[in-house]
């Protein structure tokens, strides 16, 4: 879907003087111009010229409902007209914030005490480290700073979270990560794990991994691990077996917490309500955010438990208040319009909807994993990816990064399916409403999309 420059619509041309676009490269989008999308309808967007396309990531990881869900447009309007804007500063609350903090309460896998909220899942992480180092002080450790992270985690991009973050893209010429975050080995058994290595021992090895960098660091001097469940916008790493109950006793045994980013994971994406209960992670604060709203407004979420919530308290006694909250966090709007995408999560059983059609979307994904372009198709739930490879024996990667993975999204979009490339992995996401004759056709296309993208980079010298 190439544009020659001279072919720039109106609003093309009035977008690149006027924008400056997230994760797009600016010299290739002046030549081809951005891709203007009008509107959507369940899992589908219309593009300005027409064009209908399946949203397979819906958005960015986030519209779980789809588009254009009447009963959410429903409560947006319904809350604008109670009460447009408050806020939760000086003591101040309102009914839609106290129901969704309940609720996401009693949805979690592992007990929480309080829900403090922001208005991304940047925020968020942000609001996490901000809490423990606040905790530690609180606890009489200062020297207890330091948070693990791990690499491909996606965590934001707010300086602290493209900290966390553990991919090149988001700290070169950044100047980050701060020095305080540590970055331990991907869970990703199939890029990570030695050769004649078992998914045990794979397993068994990064567990080990993590305790030496804890006790290279020092164990006093680490506060807490954080890792998505399943790493999303890293390449959709789907951990091996028993890895977040490898790990759980080492943040034990060193008094470490453990922060659950539950961004793209949370509600229902892997087929549970939290990932955490896919994967059995037993966590002290979670990050939510994404399809809390359905992507309709932006909010994000953080839930602690009791012994931080005991310690920050306790903490902010001391001073006049917290010191912490942003104007818009816990907006009525979103919080309104959070508390009615749980509720339809729960009457529609989104859930149990994901878990019907998780083995039809996962076969059909698996079924590319012979194409000779395909390294590696995996997943878990409604997500997943195929990562490409010139050499799939040998787990190769293209020298040309990216170059690939971006072919086969064209080839994809051509075809009416916008997909996600990170790099020469190729995500899937749809809104958790697809069916199956709409899986169908989410997949209808990939052979020849891989085919055609598979003879082009023989052609481009890609392959070796
Ligand atoms: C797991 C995870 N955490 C945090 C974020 C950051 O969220 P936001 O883009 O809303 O700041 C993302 C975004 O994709 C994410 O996937």
């Amino acid at each position: 879907m190439a544009h020659d420059t001279a072919m720039l619509t109106n609003a093309q041309t009035r977008d690149i003087e006027a924008l400056l676009h997230p994760y797009t490269n600016p010299a290739a989008h002046r030549k081809v111009g951005a891709h203007l999308i009008e509107r959507g309808e369940g899992i589908y967007v219309y593009d300005d010229q027409g064009r209908k396309f399946i949203e397979g990531l819906a958005g960015l990881w986030c519209c779980g409902l789809g588009f254009g869900d009447a009963e959410l447009i429903e409560a947006a309007k319904e809350q604008l007209d109670r009460l447009p804007y408050y806020h939760l500063f000086g003591g101040r609350t309102h009914e839609p914030a106290i129901e969704l903090a309940e609720k996401i309460k009693e949805l979690y896998p592992v007990p929480m005490a309080r829900v403090i909220y922001s208005c991304s899942g940047s925020e968020a992480n942000d609001t996490q480290v901000k809490l423990v180092w606040y905790m530690m002080n609180a606890l009489g450790k200062p020297q207890k700073k330091k948070i693990i992270a791990r690499k491909r985690g996606y965590h934001g991009v707010t300086l602290v979270s493209a900290s966390l973050t553990g991919l090149p893209l988001n700290h070169g010429s950044f100047d980050l990560p701060f020095d305080f975050v540590k970055h331990t080995t991907s869970p990703h058994f199939w890029r990570e794990g030695k050769p004649g290595e078992t998914e045990a021992e794979f397993t068994a090895r990064l567990a080990q991994d993590l305790e030496d960098m804890i006790l290279t660091e020092g164990p006093d001097t680490v506060a807490a691990f954080i890792a998505e469940p399943v790493m999303g916008a890293g390449g959709v790493i789907v951990p091996p077996k028993g890895y977040f109950e490898a790990i759980a006793p080492i943040l034990q045994k060193y008094d470490i917490l453990f922060i659950d980013d539950e961004v793209i994971c949370g509600f229902g994406r892997t087929g549970n309500w939290f990932g955490a209960e896919t994967f059995k992670m037993q966590t002290t604060s979670v990050s939510m955010a994404k399809q809390i709203t359905g992507a309709y407004v932006p909010l994000s979420a953080v839930a602690i438990n009791a012994e931080m919530a005991d310690a920050i308290e306790a903490e902010a006694s001391r001073y006049p208040g917290l010191g912490h909250g942003f104007t818009y966090g816990g907006h009525p709007l979103g919080c309104a319009v959070g508390v009615k995408t749980l509720e339809i999560y729960q009457r529609r059983d989104i859930v149990g909807h994901v878990r019907k059609m998780a083995p039809i979307f996962q076969a059909k994904l698996r079924s590319f994993a012979d194409h000779p372009l395909v390294g590696e198709a995996r997943g878990v739930g409604l997500m997943g990816a195929l990562e490409l490879s010139p050499d799939k024996a040998n787990k190769g990667s293209f020298k040309e990064f990216g170059k690939v993975g971006g072919k086969l999204m064209n080839e994809l979009l051509g075809h009416g399916i916008i997909l996600r490339a990170m790099g020469d992995v190729v995500g899937l996401c749809p809104p958790m409403i697809i069916n199956e004759a709409e899986i169908e056709e989410l997949f209808a296309p990939m052979e020849t999309a891989l085919d055609a993208t598979y003879q082009w980079a023989k052609a481009e010298g890609h392959l070796g």
